[in-house]
Formats: C-alpha cells, sequence, structure tokens
C-alpha cells in the first residue's frame, strides 16, 4: 500500500490537539456538538448569547466559555479573536449550530420578521464565512460545518421564510467550500430532519407527533447526539476527502415522498 494511505481509522475521527469553535452551545444540538468535540480530544470556544448557556456547556467538556450575540459582525470577529488567542495554530473548526424558528405563512411576515428570520439563520453564517474561514485558510487547513434544515430543502408549513434563510445557508457553504478548498479548508452542511431536544418537541400533540414518526422510513425523531455524531465525522479527517455536501440526517424523511401510491392494490412488487 502506498505511504500516502493512511488506514488508522480510528486516528482519523481524532480532534486532539485542535480547538473548534461551537457557536449556539445550547442545551440542543449545540451541547452535544461540544460533547462529541471534546470525547474525540478536542477543545472547545462555547459560544453562545446566553452567558450561563455558554458556561454550563463549557464546564461539562472542559471548554472554554464565551457569551455573544453571533448576528453582530464585531462580536462575531471577537469570537474568532479570542480562539486564535487561545488556539493558536491548532485553531481547526468551527461549527454553526444558531438558529431559531420564526413560524408564521408568508402572507403574514412583516419587514421585522424577516429581519430576525435571516438574521437568526444566515447573517451569522455569512459572518463565519467573513470573518472566521480565513483565518482557517490562513493555517492551511481546516473544517467547517453549519446545522441547517429539512425545512430548507422541502417546504415545511408556517416555515417559508425560515426554509428560504435556510436554503440559502446550505447554498452558502457550498459557496464557501468551493472558494476555501484550495487553502485546505472544508465546508459542509447538515440537512436536519425533525430532533426531540432537551427543550422537548415544539409541538406537545402526541397524536402529532406519533403521524411526524410513522412518515419517517426509520420510524422515530432525531436526537442532539444523532447531528452531533454526524458533525463530528465531518469535522474530522475521516471526512477529508469530503466538502460541499448539504448531508441529510433525517431517518431518510427527505427520500420519500408524501403521495399515496396509485399502484393497484394488487400488483406485487
Ligand atoms: N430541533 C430541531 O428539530 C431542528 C430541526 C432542523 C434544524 N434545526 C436547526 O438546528 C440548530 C439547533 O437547533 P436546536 O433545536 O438545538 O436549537 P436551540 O434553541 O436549543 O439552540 C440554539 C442555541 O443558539 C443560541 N443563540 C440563539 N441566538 C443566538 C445569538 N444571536 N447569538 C449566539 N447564540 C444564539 C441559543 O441561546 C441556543 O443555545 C438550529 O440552527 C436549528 O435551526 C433544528
Amino acid at each position: 500500500m502506498s505511504e500516502n494511505v493512511e488506514t488508522n481509522y480510528s486516528q482519523r475521527l481524532s480532534l486532539a490537539g485542535r480547538g473548534v469553535v461551537v457557536l449556539g452551545t445550547g442545551a440542543g444540538i449545540g451541547g452535544q456538538v461540544c460533547r462529541a468535540i471534546a470525547d474525540a480530544g478536542g477543545r472547545v470556544l462555547a459560544v453562545d448569547l446566553s452567558a450561563d448557556a455558554a458556561q454550563a456547556t463549557a464546564d461539562a467538556v472542559g471548554g472554554i466559555a464565551m457569551s455573544a450575540d453571533v448576528t453582530d459582525r464585531d462580536q462575531v470577529a471577537a469570537v474568532f479573536d479570542r480562539a486564535e488567542a487561545e488556539f493558536g495554530d491548532a485553531f481547526y473548526g468551527i461549527v454553526d449550530v444558531v438558529g431559531a424558528t420564526v413560524p408564521e405563512m408568508l402572507a403574514d411576515s412583516t419587514a421585522e420578521s424577516y429581519d430576525k428570520q435571516f438574521d437568526l439563520v444566515l447573517r451569522h453564517a455569512v459572518y463565519v464565512t467573513q470573518l472566521g474561514l480565513p483565518r482557517l485558510a490562513a493555517r492551511g487547513r481546516g473544517s467547517a460545518v453549519f446545522i441547517g434544515s429539512l425545512a430548507g430543502v422541502a417546504q415545511t408549513r408556517r416555515l417559508g421564510l425560515y426554509g428560504a434563510a435556510k436554503a440559502a445557508e446550505h447554498h452558502l457553504a457550498k459557496a464557501a467550500a468551493a472558494e476555501f478548498g484550495p487553502a485546505g479548508v472544508r465546508v459542509n452542511g447538515i440537512v436536519t430532519g425533525r430532533i426531540l431536544a432537551s427543550g422537548g418537541d415544539p409541538n406537545p400533540d402526541t397524536s402529532v407527533l406519533e403521524t411526524v414518526t410513522r412518515a419517517i422510513p426509520l420510524r422515530r425523531t432525531g436526537f442532539p447526539d444523532d447531528i452531533a455524531a454526524v458533525t463530528l465525522f465531518l469535522l474530522s479527517d475521516l471526512a477529508g476527502y469530503v466538502t460541499g455536501v448539504e448531508l441529510p440526517v433525517d431517518g431518510g424523511i427527505s427520500m420519500v415522498t408524501p403521495l399515496p401510491s396509485t399502484q393497484p392494490a394488487n400488483r406485487q412488487q
């Protein structure tokens, strides 16, 4: 086998000696992403609007806490200044988890709801590409992951603006992958399906939840660790030849149609 072939796969999963900035490190997906990075030996700079959330996660994973509003460009610049100060040339990764829905029908949406929705989903992602990725590129290596959404690839009722912003975030990840690839920086997105975070399901109606679960090929909703595990893979050298993908982590829901079968009942497939 050629000397260039690296067959130590468990070693390739390791993030030992590498620093990763995680934006949005609350109890849901972001907290688990931090745990996964720490489990793989990486050091986390846990950033959240809530100083308490950032601190709790940093304490749990032996990382560094920082409070910042990532919709503010200067504060995002301060995050990456801090990452360089803490990690130096070990600064290796960025995971952007921040995002939330402002649910409403398009006909009811306003200039204010547009600003709020796009700030919550897209503005910080753009700042990551402007202020974070160039610093990884300067080191000649790195990996970034954007936590996107199924709503960004398939329309979900009352999530038109959210889906539009997530679709833009998915595209931004691909554009960044093309732009920063030659500098050794990989950029990928996750198409996140229905996740039950620790805050509980946004729709507590169990009959709705049962309907959702029946529609998912794997017959369960996801959990934050499902997203964290794939994020860790994409960050790591195991995914060293993977860039610019929108990887669905959704139990298979994005590849099935909701249309009923038109095949005659007596016809065997
Ligand atoms: N939970 C789901 O079912 C689901 C489905 C699809 C996509 N997603 C996406 O996954 C991501 C995480 O979702 P979650 O359910 O874990 O959300 P969450 O609300 O639990 O976590 C988001 C974190 O971001 C922080 N945050 C919010 N605004 C911020 C700001 N301006 N600056 C810094 N931090 C800020 C919050 O304090 C919170 O800790 C989001 O991008 C969301 O759109 C979630």
